[in-house]
């Protein structure tokens, strides 16, 4: 038996086309363009190549995107100074901080410094704190798009083992934290498995939902995997002129009921859930005028 595919970029596209028409729709009422402002810092390609991506889903939705580059060689005092400028411009509504950053700059500094309201990432402890009460005001954009897949897929979360592989602040923690809230897509017994976990494969067995995200290439093989369970595979690692997974994609895919390839799973629907968190940002910071 081969695996149902998941299809992250199909999902993504019609994600996108209703949030034209909201953002259209939102312009036409206030007056207003939304605007992401993504900040890069240093040379780092594969960053670079992201947050491209990004700007460019974002002027096709009709959202105003500003790109912030910085060399390098800029120091956290620095970077500080100019996230507070884009906190204090009202036409900026999102600010993205693309990480990594560079080695000698503070990246919880500056990730706390950016306003709460303007925090798409929802990277903020203020934030992050809300989504784990159950209260999100952004909801962070890889978990968040995990889910979006799992209920297009109909997949049923409540009562359901999931599995979470990774302890990051980025996916792992808030994508657990997302799959044990009452309601919605959620309302799973949790298992985190990381680094230091005993015996991850007797538990990734137990598991009807298997969400990968550990960044080790091909981490997840057959053996590990129950039959029927649904695969949803967060990484991309770069293997030769490749991108893969953390799962084994080949072999598991025999085993699942339902998978998500790589790439053309997660990936666009964390950039459609930035367009999301952007317009929202944009709503939070707009009064809108009474019909
Ligand atoms: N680097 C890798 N993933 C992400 C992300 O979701 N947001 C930001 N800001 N940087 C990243």
């Amino acid at each position: 038996m081969s695996a149902r595919m998941i299809d992250g970029k199909s999902l993504a596209t019609r994600l996108r086309s209703e949030l034209t028409a909201r953002v259209a729709r939102f312009r036409e009422e206030t007056g207003v363009q939304p605007h992401l402002a993504a900040v890069l810092v240093g040379e780092d390609p594969a960053s670079a190549v992201y947050v491209k991506n990004k700007q460019l889903d974002c002027t096709k939705a009709g959202i105003l995107s500003t790109l912030h580059r910085f060399p390098t060689t800029l120091t956290t005092a620095e970077l500080l100074d100019h996230v507070q400028k884009l906190n204090a411009d009202p036409t900026v509504h999102g600010i993205l901080v693309q990480l990594p950053l560079p080695k000698q700059i503070d990246e919880l500094r500056i990730l706390d410094a950016v306003l709460p309201v303007k925090d798409v990432d929802c990277f903020h402890p203020e934030n992050v704190g809300l989504m784990v009460q159950g209260r999100p005001r952004f909801l962070p954009c890889t978990p968040a798009g995990c889910q979006e897949l799992l209920k297009d897929a109909g997949v049923k979360t409540e009562g359901a083992h999931a599995v979470v592989l990774g302890r990051s602040d980025i996916v792992g923690k808030p994508m657990a934290s997302l799959l044990i809230q009452k309601g919605g897509v959620a309302d799973a017994t949790v298992t985190i498995c990381h680094s230091r976990t005993k015996n991850i494969a007797e538990i990734t067995r137990q598991a009807d939902i298997l969400v990968a995200a550990i960044g080790k290439p091909n981490f997840v093989t057959a053996d590990m995997v129950k039959p029927g369970v649904v695969v949803i595979d967060v990484g991309i690692n770069r293997v030769g002129d490749r991108l893969v997974g953390d799962v084994d994609f080949d072999a598991v895919k025999e085993i699942a009921s339902a998978i998500t390839p790589v790439p053309g799973g997660v990936g666009p629907m964390t950039r459609a859930l930035l367009l999301e968190n952007t317009l929202r940002a944009a709503e939070l910071q707009t009064a809108r005028a009474k019909a």
